[in-house]
């Protein structure tokens, strides 16, 4: 699966949205997240987003390894929507998310 990491924290560019063929990347409240079950592993996100913040799960950077974890325990309570458009902006963040200072300037 691909992960959402660090760079896109406050920032929520959305153009990964747009390209997802499957839906499969949610909204909370400070970031989003992809579905590790409903992606398909098609890679189309990764390239446009404008901050970089995509990686396939092999390639995420150490110091973002907990991101992985976080684009898990973001669906504990949601399951599999399958489909982040008909849910829309969830109003949650895992709890390390949640208490990052502010970023993205
Ligand atoms: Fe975030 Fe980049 Fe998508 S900033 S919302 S992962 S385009
Ligand atoms: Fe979606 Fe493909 Fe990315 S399934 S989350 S656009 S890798």
């Amino acid at each position: 699966t691909y992960s959402i990491a660090e760079p896109c924290v406050d920032v929520l560019d959305k153009a990964c949205i747009e390209e997802c063929p499957v839906d499969c990347i949610y909204e909370g409240n400070r970031m989003l997240y992809i579905h590790p079950d409903e992606c398909v592993d098609c890679g189309a996100c990764e390239p446009v987003c404008p901050v970089e913040a995509i990686f396939y799960e092999d390639d995420v950077p150490e110091q973002w390894s907990g991101y992985v974890s976080a684009n898990v325990d973001f669906f504990d309570d949601l399951g599999s929507p399958g489909g982040a458009a008909k849910l829309g902006k969830v109003d949650y963040d895992p709890p390390f998310i949640k208490a990052l200072p502010p970023m993205g300037e």
